[in-house]
């Protein structure tokens, strides 16, 4: 479906090879001066010097060809030979009813779809998550709903963090509390009792306790060091540990997750391929990528021309260890054999920019994936007011659960302040709190750039006014409200015409879906859509204010705006859904 702007791009080239010069020429894009025209063509400019004309004179051809071939189109010539073009109002009401037919409301498709793996969240087992983690969840979140709207097929793995050193402290830990578990014994074989021996607090307990200790003390870290390599190495009992501590907080993080509307569709884990690193490392020693140096294998990634230079991947621990590079190798040797895709977004903070840049050359080196196939995702910092990196007030790094728990409160008192909610029963209420409070979230994330980075203010964030998620779930539930009351007078949508200015320009912002979504979708940056529904939302309420509905006599009138409103909220709710936000039926 052609967007306004390429309609007449398409009319201006014709005007343009009519005149023997080359079509594009004719590009149409919106105006810089939106006061004088919603539509401009600079077209003429460029001709002059291959036309050997004067702009003006190629631009008043170009009026003189479209007033016969469109007469729909009122073009102005400014200054040097800038065309100013108006649709008419037909042209305008005639895109309108195209979008409003469309179950996708102008939202089209890749040109090539493609097999995506998306890699988002990646919370580590038994450390709580920060809001690195959130940043992760929500902008990777947003990719894959968009990659999937737009045709390609998309796989996302949490990627867990589950094979590093906090397992082995968290297993001496639990061996110092409760010594007589049958897990610490070197023969230990099984059976595997099927009660998990500790719980999800237990794991948020026992882990800062074995990490304070080993900072205090080094041969309790290099117990836990030990236990880490055992654990590797295939010991039983340390396996059986694992699998639970694993189980217990998949359960964890799926509640939180879902609470936070995230889903993944693998949970899958770094100790998940650990049967393939063996094989992954004689594969780089084969093909002589590997080499020894001190005690390790390394691989060299450092090229000529790199501005910084960077430090070689190491694939074998000098104490035999596979670290954090070595399974996401190994990982992208498991996706490429169970999922072969064309391409894997890693959604990681830029703090990992090196370890990635490591990993995809690396993997080129090792035949495991293409040039291109790999990308890093890369995001900014969440910080606090004094504009350094966000901690509690105690001075740890921040608790997603905490994070969404504040939100929460300060949304029901959000509500309560506004007056809103106040016809609801008490779980009804609860819920719009959450979806205000994820919507709150949300929007401030991912309106930013993801490389931005942004400063926490969850007061400015739950705001019912302002560019904020709050306001945008406010003018969705407005029009729900509208659609409501019309519905209960009998009045139904009907077809749209166009006739005022607000009118014309809520068209306009309806008909840059498409291209809003291409560009979040070619930059992986979710601040695009963030943008479109925002001004949407804008273009609504001017729309709303200059032209009556329900006190609309004209029938054909009230109907067509009624049309125009609920084309809105079904773009509106779409565009939101593609950010993650689900807005209520009423508040
Ligand atoms: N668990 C890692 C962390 O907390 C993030 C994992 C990112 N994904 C990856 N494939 N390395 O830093």
């Amino acid at each position: 479906m052609t967007r306004l702007a390429d309609q007449l791009s398409a009319l201006l080239g014709d005007a343009f090879a009519a005149m023997e010069l080359n079509p594009a020429l004719g590009r149409v894009s919106e105006s810089d001066r939106p006061d004088l025209a919603p539509y401009q063509c600079n077209g003429a400019l460029a001709a002059a010097k291959a036309a050997g004309k004067p702009p003006r004179v190629i631009a008043e051809s170009v009026k003189a060809h479209l007033a016969a071939a469109a007469p729909d189109l009122d073009i102005e010539i400014a200054g040097p030979g800038f065309l100013n073009i108006t649709p008419s109002p037909q042209l305008y009401a005639a895109r309108a009813r195209l979008l409003a037919d469309d179950p996708r409301t102008g939202a089209g498709q890749v040109d090539s779809t493609q097999k995506v793996m998306i890699d988002f969240g990646g919370p580590n087992v038994a450390k709580p998550m920060h809001v690195g983690h959130l940043r992760s969840s929500v902008i990777g979140d947003s990719l894959q709903r968009v990659f999937r709207f737009l045709g390609h097929e998309v796989t996302s793995d949490i990627h867990l963090g589950d094979w590093g050193l906090q397992m082995g402290q968290l297993i001496t830990e639990l061996e110092d509390e409760q010594p007589d578990l049958p897990y610490f014994d070197a023969a230990f074989t099984g059976p595997y009792p099927e009660h998990a021996p500790v719980t999800i607090e237990d794991l948020a307990r026992l882990y800062p306790q074995a990490s304070a200790k080993g900072k205090e003390d080094p041969a309790r870290q290099e117990r836990s060091r030990k236990a880490t390599a055992e654990l590797q190495a295939g010991r039983a009992g340390y396996r059986a540990l694992l699998r639970h501590f694993i189980n217990v907080s998949i359960a964890a993080l799926k509640e939180d997750f879902s609470a936070l509307g995230v889903d993944f569709d693998l949970w899958k884990g770094e100790s998940d391929v650990n049967d393939l690193i063996p094989g992954l490392v004689e594969n780089f020693k084969a093909r002589g990528v590997a080499e020894l140096s001190d005690g390790a294998w390394i691989v060299r990634v450092a090229r000529e021309d790199d501005k910084k230079e960077l430090a070689p991947l190491i694939l074998v621990s000098s104490q035999g260890s596979a670290l954090y590079a070595t399974t996401d190798l190994a990982t992208i040797l498991d996706r490429r054999e169970s999922i072969d895709p064309d391409l894997i977004l890693y959604v990681v903070d830029l703090g990992q920019s090196d370890h990635f840049e490591q990993v995809f050359r690396a993997a080129v080196k090792g035949g495991l994936a293409g040039e291109g196939g790999l990308e890093h995702v890369k995001f900014g910092t969440v910080n606090g007011p004094d504009g350094k990196r966000l901690r509690t007030r105690a001075g740890g790094t921040f608790r997603l659960a905490d994070l969404i728990e504040e939100a929460r409160e300060r949304a029901r008192a959000r509500l309560a302040e506004a007056g809103l909610g106040e016809t609801l029963d008490a779980d009804a209420l609860e819920d719009v709190a959450r979806k205000v409070a994820n919507a709150a979230i949300k929007f401030a994330d991912l309106q930013n750039y993801r490389t931005t980075n942004y400063i926490f203010e969850m007061d400015r964030f739950v705001s019912f006014e302002g560019k904020t998620g709050p306001y945008l779930l406010y003018q969705a539930v407005r029009i729900k409200s509208l659609m409501r009351k019309a519905a209960g007078e009998g009045l139904e949508p009907g077809p749209i015409s166009v006739a005022a200015p607000e009118e014309a320009a809520l068209v306009r912002r309806l008909d840059g879906f498409h291209a809003a979504l291409m560009r979040a979708h070619d930059d992986r940056a979710p601040n695009h859509i963030c943008e479109h529904v925002y001004g949407l939302s804008q273009a609504f309420s001017s729309f709303y204010a200059a032209c009556p509905i329900l006190p609309e006599k004209d029938e054909g009138l009230r109907r067509s705006r009624l049309g125009l409103a609920a084309l809105t909220l079904k773009q509106l709710e779409l565009g939101l859904s593609l950010i993650g936000i689900e807005a209520p039926e009423q508040m």
